[in-house]
């Protein structure tokens, strides 16, 4: 008995010694944490789009309603990148735990032609695939929110256009963000404009606060909302859009329009550790990118080692070097490339991929492959995530490309058009604006969709919907993400707090480490200096909207304070 006794109190003070030795899992405040609701959520670059989304919520939507009436408030009130003039892509995931993508991928004209930005000498012709008419790709993003609303939506078409609508012909207030952005880009909007936008190029600087009204889009918004997608297609905005490409030169034709189609793709579905991880495939480079650079990190011990330790970030560095050199070399649009997709997820490929990461030692890049690059020029995108109360789950990534894209505005329609043909490889090994290299499997072809590194994406965890994440900035969409994903994941952090973390970025050409400025430890940079790489200070990475379910079934909105964004709940 008093054996028994004893054994029983050793076992007690046993397992109370053993679990005071280990690390209590953090359990946050809620003022640690981002916007709280109980309902439904949506986040995205700018208040005005996010508050639009959670009235089309309210009002009986469900997550493709808000996401596509968010989408057109955003081609009002963030014209630098929100659009219909670009693309995107979308990662939906059902309450039902079904999953889809949308594919609304810009395409080549049918006149486009591999060396189309090439001179005689067959040298690239400076920003001839970013400015103006040539470096436009035939417009996608209204044929992939109908098709969205078609499949899913619940309220009529008119009702999801309707705020947008309303935005753009009563006029809202311009942040101080929008305000320098338009100042900024003044002398581009005269430069590569046949007819100058009156309303965006006035003779006065714009201020913050300032009304701003888009009463062409307003129009252009209104006989869309009236007469759907073959307004913006075969209808009069087709009509505008084509006399505007006329005017200036451009290849699209009626044609280049009319054929234009979304496609439904499945998705790109791999874990970590025990999460799945439903992401976007091929043409974006986005999907098998991240699960690339998750899988690989599988084995190192990062919540031991710490967030954003020298040790840490070398190993994320390495693993991202390699999955950037796979990006360059084999990925495309996979309609008219063989894109080796079960290859480059397959865990003995990265096992043996990555099995030349030294601890102490960086590898150059030329060793991996060779390659001379430039610095990343502009990273604009946008990103929006949709979580409603039945916990249907939407993340949205669009983009002209660069700000305000091309630069050209549909004259009589009020709407930039993108510069995505950059996203192609214009020549083998020459980098695109964000220093992207890349070879045959991205070279143009007529009706050809350029590849992306946008990345919406989804997480599951039991079954169960846990985050909605994306985010911006071209090249580094997917080391944000990745790293996001990761400072929840294994770090511990709050949905805001991810978001807000410093943020690093390789992709192995240029060699070097983006580090955000004032971000990171003196001691971390020299010791990453020691192991060989080379820091670059960069003002921010990444602008990422993201909603993640808590375990009380709460949704906990990050909304990146690097920009406007915000998250906005029920
Ligand atoms: N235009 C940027 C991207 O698609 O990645």
């Amino acid at each position: 008995m008093f054996h028994l006794l004893l054994s029983r109190n050793f076992s007690f003070y046993l397992l109370f010694f053993v679990m005071s030795c280990q690390t209590l899992p953090k359990q946050p405040t809620d003022s640690q944490r981002g916007t709280l609701a109980d309902n439904g959520m949506v986040s995205s670059a700018h208040p005005l789009a996010s508050n639009v989304g959670v009235q089309i919520l309210q009002a009986g939507g469900n997550a493709t309603d808000a996401a596509v009436a968010t989408f057109f408030a955003l081609a009002v009130v963030y014209p630098r990148a929100g659009n219909i003039g670009g693309g995107g892509f979308a990662v939906c995931r059902w309450a039902d735990g079904s999953t889809n993508t949308l594919d609304f991928r810009e395409t080549a004209p049918n006149a486009a032609h591999r060396d189309m930005y090439l001179d005689e000498n067959g040298e690239v012709i400076p920003r001839a695939s970013l400015d103006g008419y040539l470096a436009v790709g035939v417009p996608a993003a209204v044929e992939g929110m109908w098709e969205l609303h078609k499949k899913n939506g619940k309220l009529s078409w008119q009702a999801v256009l309707a705020p947008a609508i309303e935005l753009a012909q009563n006029g809202f207030e311009l942040t101080a963000a929008e305000a320098e952005y338009l100042n900024k880009y003044r002398e581009d909007f005269i430069k590569q404009n046949k007819t100058l936008p009156a309303h965006i190029v006035k003779a006065t600087i714009w201020q913050t606060g300032e009304k701003i009204y888009h009463k062409d889009l307003a129009k252009t918004l209104q006989r869309i909302s009236e007469k759907g997608r073959d307004e913006f297609y075969k209808g009069e905005t087709a009509q505008l859009l084509l006399a505007e490409i006329k005017a200036g030169g451009g290849i699209i034709t009626a044609e280049d329009l009319a054929k234009y189609h979304a496609i439904w793709r499945k998705p790109v579905i791999g874990n970590y550790k025990n999460y799945k991880v439903i992401t976007m495939p091929p043409p974006s480079s986005g999907g098998i990118a991240l699960l690339q650079l998750l899988h690989a990190t599988e084995k190192y011990p990062i919540r031991k080692w710490g967030h954003n330790t020298a040790r840490t970030m070398h190993a994320m560095i390495e693993i991202e070097r390699r999955v950037y050199a796979d990006r360059a070399t084999h990925l495309g649009d996979p309609d008219f490339y063989n894109v080796p997709q079960e290859m480059l997820l397959n865990k003995n490929y990265l096992k043996k991929r990555m099995a030349d990461i030294l601890p102490h030692e960086k590898t150059p890049s030329e060793k991996i492959k060779e390659g001379k690059v430039e610095r990343i020029e502009s990273v604009e995108t946008t990103h929006l995530s949709v979580v409603d109360k039945d916990r249907n789950a939407i993340a949205i990534t669009t983009t002209l490309n660069g700000n305000y894209g091309s630069k050209v505005m549909v004259n009589g329609a009020g709407f930039f058009l993108n510069n995505e043909m950059d996203d192609f490889s214009i020549k083998v090994g020459h980098p695109n604006q964000f220093g992207l290299v890349g070879g045959e499997a991205n070279a143009i072809m007529p009706n050809k969709r350029m590849l992306s590194s946008m990345t919406p994406t989804i997480l599951e965890q039991n079954g169960k919907l846990l985050m909605v994440v994306g985010t911006p900035g071209g090249s580094t969409i997917i080391t944000s993400n990745y790293q996001t994903i990761l400072n929840v994941l294994e770090h511990q952090m709050t949905m805001q707090e991810a978001v807000d973390a410093k943020k690093f970025h390789h992709q192995w050409l240029p060699d070097e480490v983006l580090l955000e400025e004032n971000g990171f430890d003196d001691k971390v940079k020299a010791e990453l200096q020691q192991l060989g790489h080379r820091l670059e200070p960069i003002p921010a990475l990444g602008r990422m909207d993201c909603i993640l379910v808590l375990p009380n079934g709460k949704l906990e909105g990050g909304a990146d304070k690097r920009g406007d964004n915000m998250a906005v709940g029920y």
